[in-house]
């Protein structure tokens, strides 16, 4: 049996969002290898695709069309992070260097977190869409993590040198002295194996799914990690800042593992300065 949200509240919004991620991924899969047109943003090395913004255009619409009360985040453009009952947090592919390189590894990410009594916000729903492998990630609070019929756990491991361990750069790595090599190598030195496969919402999956046991990165954005949280926690993960604190939503410092080994990780990533 599938993910069914047990939260009424929360099932007309998990409906939406495995439609429209499922929707934009198709985009993906029809675009893949095929002639694109991409520039760059920030970063001479921060690409993005028509095809980046083609599903935020969709997703958007989307919620727009169904549920105009809900603000939306989203990567490519549209910032309305307002109050609201619900705020959906999009990236509409992360991954877009290996899209545009043929690399065949990105997804579609959607977050959804829900006001709380007390003013705050609690991560409610969150779908990673894998559109080439098929392999939709999707959790509701409280209702555990998913991928298609499977109830979805991480790792048992506690042998930080049998462990597979995920990371990532961020954008500026060129010019900036924060460039994650030194806990890179730390890893590199101490762990079974090391994995850079450019997409952060996909590899907080694999922490869910005990694909990897742990994964780690810096300078991330809210629409990176808003879907991969929730996954992550409700397969018995474990997500901090580097020193161990409450992860916030801002990306800022990432890291994840299957609980047994985070003291593991943490003693090896350096906190950006
Ligand atoms: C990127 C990917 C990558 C990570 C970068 C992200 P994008 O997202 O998740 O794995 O290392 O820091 O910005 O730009 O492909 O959506
Ligand atoms: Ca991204
Ligand atoms: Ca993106």
């Amino acid at each position: 049996m599938p993910l069914s949200a047990s939260d009424d509240a929360l099932a007309p919004l998990l409906d939406l969002a495995r439609d429209l991620a499922e929707r934009a991924g198709a985009i993906q899969r029809d675009r893949y290898e095929t002639g694109l047109t991409i520039e760059t943003k920030s970063a001479s090395i921060d690409l993005v695709t028509e095809v980046d913004r083609a599903c935020e255009a969709l997703i958007v619409e989307g919620i727009q069309r169904a549920r105009p009360d809900d603000a939306i985040l989203a990567e490519e453009g549209h910032g309305e992070d307002r109050d609201a009952p619900f705020r959906w947090i999009i990236d509409p592919l992360d991954g877009t260097t290996n899209f545009a390189h043929g690399f065949p590894r990105f997804c579609v990410s959607i977050g959804i977190e829900r006001r709380t009594g007390d003013g705050g916000f609690e991560r409610a729903v969150g779908i990673v869409y894998d559109p080439l492998l098929d392999e939709r990630f999707e959790a509701a609070k409280g209702d555990g993590a998913w991928l298609r019929d499977r109830r979805l756990t991480v790792s048992q491991e506690d042998e930080w040198g049998r462990a597979l361990v995920a990371t990532g750069f961020a954008y500026d790595v060129h010019r900036s002295d924060d460039d994650n090599l030194e806990s890179f190598r730390n890893v590199v030195k101490s762990a079974r194996g090391i994995r850079r496969d450019g997409s952060a919402a996909l590899d907080l999956c694999y922490v869910a799914a005990g694909r990897v046991d742990a994964y780690w990165e810096q300078k991330l954005h809210p629409w990176d990690v808003a879907a991969g949280y929730l996954i992550l926690e409700e397969a018995g993960g474990r997500v901090t800042d580097f020193a161990g604190g409450p992860a916030d939503r801002s990306g800022r410092e990432v890291a994840s593992s299957n609980g047994k080994l985070h003291e593991a990780l943490l003693e090896r990533i350096v906190r950006p300065r």
